[in-house]
């Protein structure tokens, strides 16, 4: 069991949304320092938060928080960008940021971190993708978080080398900023917090967050043409 008391934990993204929730969650599990990152300068009064810039497009941001967060034992890869529209007729720069953000940026991070979580032990990284991994429908997201989860499963590969947990997080609409546009039923980001960190102490590799996402998941070795996100379903 990875067990989250008294470790150092960094949170991308933990300014907002589930980044933030989850910072609360490990810090009600005993976290002993949590690096929460937003990419402007931002404070929290809490003793065991220190806030750190990112920006999950730059290798030199990433870089410059892996050489303050070298004490880093656990990795979530929470930050991630929703930018609807059609895979066809969207600016093609809408659908390369939405990669860059949703996938290259957590190999960024990964890549930084890999040997800081091998010093220290091995520790556990944490990437968030969607249910929208296995629909159709989700333009530019759908599709970078398709190739999310396909990059975290071979990073489980690669990392299980240096005996780092790598757990991959699939969940449907959680109720931050990203889906406050969408009228539909949403999951309450601290219980999708406390779902990803039970997984993880359980040393679960795949975290279903919701009862959409696991029957999604069943449906997986269905007819492909019935993996279709629908706002009626
Ligand atoms: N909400 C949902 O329905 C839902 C469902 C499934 C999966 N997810 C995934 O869950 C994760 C968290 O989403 P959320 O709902 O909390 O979204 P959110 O409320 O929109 O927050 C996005 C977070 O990502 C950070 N971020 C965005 N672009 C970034 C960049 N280029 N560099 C560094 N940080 C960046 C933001 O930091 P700033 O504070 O600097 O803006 C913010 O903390 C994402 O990976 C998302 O795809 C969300």
């Amino acid at each position: 069991m990875v067990a989250v008391a008294g470790r150092v934990v960094v949170v991308t993204g933990g300014r907002r949304g589930l980044g933030a929730a989850l910072v609360d969650e490990v810090l009600a599990r005993g976290a002993r320092k949590v690096y929460a990152t937003a990419r402007s300068a931002y404070t929290d009064d809490r003793p065991e938060v220190v806030t750190a810039d990112l920006e999950v497009r730059s290798a030199a941001s990433v870089a410059a928080l892996a050489e303050v967060a070298s004490d880093a034992e656990i990795v979530f890869n929470n930050a991630g960008t929703l930018l609807p529209g059609p895979l066809l007729n969207d600016a093609f720069e809408r659908v390369t940021a939405t990669f860059d953000v949703n996938v290259f940026g957590p190999l960024r991070v990964a890549r930084a971190f890999a040997p800081i979580l091998a010093a220290n032990g091995g520790g556990a990284l944490v990437n968030m993708h969607s249910v929208l991994s296995w629909l159709a429908g989700g333009g530019a997201y759908g599709a970078s978080k398709a190739a999310a989860w396909s990059v975290t499963n071979s990073l489980r590969l690669e990392l299980a080398r240096q005996d780092t947990q790598v757990v991959g997080v699939h969940a449907g609409f959680i109720d931050t900023d990203m889906v406050s546009a969408i009228e539909l039923p949403k999951t309450k980001p601290t219980d999708v917090a406390a779902r990803i960190l039970d997984g993880l102490e359980d040393e679960v590799i795949e975290v279903l967050a919701d009862d959409a996402t696991v029957t999604v998941k069943a449906a997986l070795s269905g007819p492909v043409e019935r993996l279709v996100f629908s706002t009626a379903r």
